[in-house]
C-alpha cells in the first residue's frame, strides 16, 4: 500500500486500530468505560471501527459531534468536553440528544442548566478538575498549571457552593485530565492515583451541594509513538494496579454505582497511520543537504509549529527496497513559502532523488487534523483506510478539500 499510494496519502490500517484497542482494553480495569477522543483522528472509517470495537465518543465541537453522530454513536455514549462552550454548540448537542458534559466553571453550570431548562431535559455534568500539581513524567502538562481546563481544586474546596448541581443539571461526577503522551505505566498510575484522591476529596466537599460520584473520569494521557519508529506500547501491566487502586480508593467501583471511565485519542490511532509523501527536490545548501517534500507542516505538526508539541524528529522511509546515493543528514522541508516549514534540521536519511518517496510512520493521531491544511492553498493528502488482516476489502480512498460558501 505504501508504495502503490498516491502521494502524498495518509495510508490508515484498521487492524492496527483493533490491535490498539484490545492493547489498551487489557491495561484498564475489566469494569471501566473507554471514550475515544475525536480529536485525535476524526477519519469516518475509523471512527466507524472505533464504534464496533465498543468505545464511546469523547467530543468537544460541533463538527466532532456531527462526525460521532454520522459514525453511529448514539446520544447516549457521547460525552461533550472542552473550555468555552458557545450556546449554539450546546444547543446542537442537547438537541441531538446528549445529555452527559463536562463543564469547567460556575458559568459553564449555569450556561448548560440554562439551554438544559429551555428544552426542559435534565443533564448530567462532570465538573473538569485542575489540580493543584502537574504529574511527573515526559507529556504534557494540562493540569497543574494556570490553564482553560477545569477548575482549580482549591477553588472548588473554597468555594464548593458554586459547583452544585443546578434545577436542570446534576453534577454527576468529576473530570481529571492530567497530560498526554505518557509511555511509562509508573507514570500513568501516578496521575491516576493522584486523581482518584483528588476526586475523593472534591466529592466530599461537594457531597453537601448534592453531588454524587457517578461517574469517575480519569482522563487518560495513553502515549504513542509519533512521527517516529516504534510500535504500541504494552501498558498490560497497568491493570492490576489501576485494580488495586481502585478498590482501595473509589469503594463501589465494583458494582458500577461509580462508574469508571478512561479517554483515549493517540493510542488507539497513533501506529495506524502513515503519511506517504514524495521528494520534490535535493540539494546542498551552506554545507548541509537539503530535502524538499511535497508535505510540510500543511499536512503534520502544524501543533508542533505552534510549539504545542516538542520538534518534529520524522523517521523518514524509503519505500524503494534500497536507497540510492550515500546517506545524507539532511534538512527536510516541505514547500511552503516560509522557513518555519521544516520537519527536520538533521535527519538521517538514505540517499534521495526527486520522485523517491519517502513514509512517515505513526502519524494516525494529530497529523493531518492538528496541521496548517489552509496555509498556502496546496492539495490535502489523500486518505486511504484499508484492512491488513482483510485483504479482500477494498480500500477507502476519499481527500479532504476546504470549500469556501458565503455566509
Ligand atoms: C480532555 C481530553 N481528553 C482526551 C484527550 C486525548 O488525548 P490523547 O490523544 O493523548 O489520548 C485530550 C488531549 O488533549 C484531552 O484534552
Amino acid at each position: 500500500m505504501l508504495a502503490t499510494a498516491p502521494t502524498p496519502a495518509y495510508v490508515y490500517d484498521l487492524a492496527a486500530v483493533r490491535h490498539n484497542h484490545t492493547l489498551l482494553r487489557a491495561a484498564l480495569p475489566r469494569r471501566s468505560g473507554l471514550y475515544y477522543s475525536l480529536k485525535a483522528n476524526p477519519h469516518p472509517v475509523l471512527l466507524a471501527e472505533l464504534r464496533r470495537c465498543g468505545t464511546r465518543a469523547e467530543v468537544c465541537s460541533t463538527g466532532e459531534l456531527r462526525a460521532a453522530v454520522d459514525a453511529g454513536w448514539s446520544a447516549q455514549d457521547i460525552l461533550y468536553t472542552g473550555p468555552g462552550k458557545r450556546d449554539a454548540e450546546l444547543a446542537e448537542a442537547l438537541d441531538r440528544g446528549v445529555l452527559l458534559f463536562s463543564v469547567d466553571t460556575p458559568y459553564a453550570l449555569d450556561q448548560l442548566d440554562r439551554l438544559a431548562g429551555e428544552r426542559a431535559v435534565r443533564v448530567r455534568a462532570l465538573l473538569r478538575v485542575n489540580d493543584d500539581q502537574p504529574v511527573p513524567g515526559q507529556g504534557l502538562a494540562m493540569t497543574g498549571v494556570p490553564s482553560q481546563f477545569g477548575a482549580d481544586t482549591s477553588w472548588i474546596l473554597d468555594e464548593p457552593e458554586r459547583f452544585g448541581g443546578r434545577a436542570h443539571t446534576v453534577v454527576a461526577g468529576l473530570h481529571l485530565y492530567m497530560g498526554t503522551n505518557l509511555t511509562r505505566a509508573d507514570d500513568l498510575l501516578t496521575q491516576f492515583t493522584r486523581s482518584v484522591r483528588t476526586a475523593r476529596r472534591i466529592t466530599e466537599a461537594l457531597a453537601p451541594y448534592g453531588m454524587q460520584l457517578d461517574i469517575l473520569d480519569l482522563g487518560g494521557g495513553f502515549g504513542a509513538p509519533f512521527a517516529s519508529a516504534g510500535s504500541t506500547v504494552d501498558l498490560s501491566a497497568l491493570r492490576p494496579r489501576l485494580e488495586t487502586l481502585l478498590d482501595t480508593e473509589v469503594s463501589d467501583w465494583r458494582t458500577g454505582a461509580t462508574e469508571v471511565v478512561f479517554e483515549s485519542g493517540r493510542y488507539l490511532v497513533g501506529t495506524a497511520g502513515t503519511l506517504v509523501t514524495a521528494v520534490l527536490d535535493v540539494k546542498r545548501s551552506h554545507g548541509r543537504d537539503v530535502v524538499v517534500l511535497e508535505s510540510g507542516i500543511n499536512h503534520l505538526g502544524g501543533m508542533s509549529g505552534l510549539r504545542r508539541l516538542p520538534p518534529l524528529q520524522p523517521h523518514l522511509v524509503t519505500a524503494q527496497a534500497t536507497g540510492r546515493g550515500g546517506p545524507l543528514s539532511a534538512l527536510v522541508t516541505g514547500p511552503l513559502c516560509t522557513p518555519l516549514d521544516v520537519w527536520a534540521r538533521s535527519a538521517e536519511l538514505p540517499g534521495l532523488r526527486p520522485g523517491d518517496r519517502v513514509a512517515v510512520p505513526n502519524t494516525g493521531a494529530y497529523g493531518l487534523y492538528a496541521s496548517l491544511v489552509a496555509f498556502l492553498g496546496h492539495p490535502l493528502p489523500a486518505e486511504i483506510v484499508h484492512d491488513s488482516e482483510r485483504p479482500e476489502t477494498q480500500p477507502h480512498a476519499s481527500r479532504l478539500t476546504l470549500t469556501r460558501t458565503t455566509d
